[in-house]
């Protein structure tokens, strides 16, 4: 991959390229690329956990949940799921739409949407059990009905990275000093990054870096435009416009992951890190209202997984002979404290709803203590 990459850049006539362009070879070049590669990446002895390493929980939780909306809402029963991983969520998902509506589940397509042929084939033999699943590379054109959900999609889009240094805007490049890729910079000349900033209202402060996500943008234009009616749920890491000026995020979001390890330098070790960034909350809020969604107000994952019924789930625990700390409903019952630990994964993650055409489903969430907005 290293040389791969290297090749790149001194194809270029200014021996660099940019941070976008390394972003995607790095992950997704069709052999070397970190998501195109036969190995495992998600879980304990890999690179990093998602929320789909929490038992079933999260499946259950958004199963009972997604089934109030279909039958609330009157709903078209397709769901699609965005960047599906190893499948897991969609598993534990369809697992708890079996158990609480039959007729539901039989009805339902369930899309994945997935471009890395590996995690397609690990998703279709982990779904194998569920006749409704379809894979498929990307979103189909003919627009869509129902519910998209994504896990920690929009944060592995490859992004520019930008500068302010003496009130003039820089882009980042990658270049190769002897042996090593390093950064360097160069007066930002892209239209596409000045017309970023103006449609998002962001302002650099003297010495921010901030990532430029084109190729998320693209993506939630096609979901929010394709989309006919429905709800589009969200789960990342993410900031708020306004976030992005404070200490944690002035130099950007930009990082690497291996084996639990954070890397702050992501140019180290191409095609075995994976490299993700904050996702830009403001950007697809903005994107869902020029598409005619309506947005909801943002939440963290706490507040979203206890107004969408996570306690409903907890298991008995009356009987004394059940008290068997290794009891599979004691299992359980960790796994949802653990969801709902104050400083545990769900801190780190907040969670968009945009809705088309939706009336019902919402209460809950309007109610909510914690509501952030
Ligand atoms: C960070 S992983 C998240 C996996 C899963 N949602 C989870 O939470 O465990 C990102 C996933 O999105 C997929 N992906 C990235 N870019 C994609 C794109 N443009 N279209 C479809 N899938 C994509 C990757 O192959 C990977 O499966």
């Amino acid at each position: 991959m290293e040389n791969y990459i290297k090749n790149e850049i001194l194809k270029n006539p200014e021996n660099r390229i940019t941070y976008a362009h390394f972003i995607e070879m790095a992950l997704y070049h069709p052999i070397y690329g970190y998501y195109m590669q036969n190995r495992a990446k998600i879980g304990k002895g890999e690179d990093f956990y998602t929320n789909s390493n929490m038992g079933s929980v999260f499946g259950d939780v958004l199963g009972n949940w997604f089934c109030r909306l279909f039958r609330d809402n009157d709903l078209h029963p397709a769901i699609y799921e965005c960047g599906a991983g190893t499948g897991k969520m969609a598993n534990d998902l369809l697992n708890r739409l079996k158990m609480v509506d039959l007729d539901l589940y039989n009805s339902l397509t369930y899309f994945i949407i997935e471009k890395s042929p590996y995690h397609q084939k690990i998703q279709s033999q982990l779904t194998a059990g569920h006749p409704q699943v379809k894979i498929l590379a990307t979103l189909p054109e003919s627009g869509w009905e129902g519910i998209l959900w994504s896990n920690e999609y929009f944060d592995a889009f490859p992004v520019h990275v930008i500068e302010k240094q003496n009130q003039q805007l820089f882009e980042i490049m990658v270049m190769l000093e002897g042996d090593q890729l390093k950064e360097t910079r160069q007066l930002a000349t892209d239209k596409e990054i000045y017309r970023y900033l103006r449609d998002y209202n962001i302002v650099l402060g003297e010495g921010q870096r901030i990532e430029i996500p084109l190729a998320m943008e693209k993506e939630a234009r096609r979901i929010y435009g394709r989309c006919n009616r429905g709800l589009v749920l969200s789960i990342d890491y993410g900031y708020r416009n306004e976030e992005w000026g404070r200490p944690a995020a002035y130099r950007g979001s930009l990082r690497g992951y291996k084996r639990h390890i954070m890397l702050d330098d992501v140019l180290q070790q191409p095609g075995s890190i994976d490299i993700t960034c904050h996702v830009q909350w403001d950007t697809l809020f903005s994107l869902g209202r020029t598409a005619g969604m309506d947005n909801h107000p943002l939440m963290n994952q706490q507040e979203f997984l206890l107004a969408s019924g996570i306690l409903e789930l907890l298991e008995e625990q009356a009987s004394v002979s059940n008290y068997n700390p290794f009891s599979p409903a004691h299992k359980y019952n960790r796994s949802i404290a653990a969801c709902l630990n104050p400083a545990g994964i769900s801190n780190y993650f907040q969670v968009a709803l945009q809705t088309k055409g939706l009336s019902t489903g919402w209460p809950l969430f309007e109610q909510s203590i914690f509501n952030s907005f």
